[in-house]
């Protein structure tokens, strides 16, 4: 999976979804600021945008993720980050988030681990904020082919879902030292996971549910659900 999720990185510049995860980002970044966070770990933390994002809001942040080409780009933005597991990461943080898609890769054995580090990474009463796509964010949004290109690069992304599971074929072609193009292909699987069973997991580790909202980000009907929870004391 960690050789995807740098094929991910290398083609995420191509896709053009900029204002969808500003929009997204904003979003965490009004509830945090309505809690006010002060320390905050991204996990999944990508290019390092919501950090940078943060920092400016005040924030101080620290970015996980299992792509180390995502984790070179977020260090040379100016974020503090590592490529290191969740669940091998230390200290302590009074929010934790996992920004577009991040629980949706973990398939439910996976979440119900990866719930329980989040726990143990959060100060006593401390807030877990993250968003999982809804089956339309799945089925209608997600499906499809993408073409993307940007001179010289090109790359495509074919989505399939079928029976809770979304299969993503990324292809990159890139021109070589020699002139000739080279491809790289790789596939992101992404798992459907309900609000219900989300919050049913998360309970059980000790994380509960404070609030949930529908998220519209490319339609009119919300294709992810942004959901937060509240570590008991
Ligand atoms: C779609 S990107 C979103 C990046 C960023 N959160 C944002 O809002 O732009 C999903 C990220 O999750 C990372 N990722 C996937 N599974 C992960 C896991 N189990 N632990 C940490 N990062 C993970 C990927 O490498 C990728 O950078």
């Amino acid at each position: 999976m960690g050789e995807a999720l740098d094929l991910y990185a290398r083609i995420e510049p191509l896709i053009p979804y900029q204002s969808e995860i500003e929009a997204l980002h904003q979003r965490y970044l009004q509830k945090l600021k309505k809690h006010h966070t002060a320390t905050l770990l991204d996990i999944g933390c990508g290019s390092g945008e919501l950090l940078l994002r943060a920092q400016m809001a005040g924030i101080e942040g620290f970015g996980i993720d299992l792509s180390g080409e995502m984790i070179a780009r977020a260090q040379a933005a100016g974020v503090a980050a590592a490529q290191i597991d969740l669940c091998d990461h230390d200290g302590h943080y009074e929010a934790a988030t996992a920004v577009f898609d991040v629980l949706n890769y973990l398939d439910e054995a996976a979440l119900t681990r990866f719930l329980g580090c989040v726990a143990d990474r959060l100060t006593p009463g401390g807030l877990f904020l993250a968003d999982i796509n809804t089956l339309y964010g799945f089925k209608e949004i997600a499906q499809g082919a993408l073409i993307l290109e940007n001179g010289p690069v090109h790359a495509t992304i074919e989505s399939h879902y079928e029976k809770g599971v979304l299969t993503s074929a990324i292809r990159l072609f890139e021109p070589d030292t020699d002139g000739l193009y080279r491809r790289h292909c790789g596939e992101i699987v992404q798992f459907y996971h309900t609000d219900e069973r989300l919050s049913q997991l998360a309970r059980q580790a000790g994380l509960n549910l404070l609030d949930q909202e529908g998220i519209a980000l490319y339609g009119k009907r919300p294709d992810k659900t942004l959901l937060t929870f509240k570590r008991s004391d």
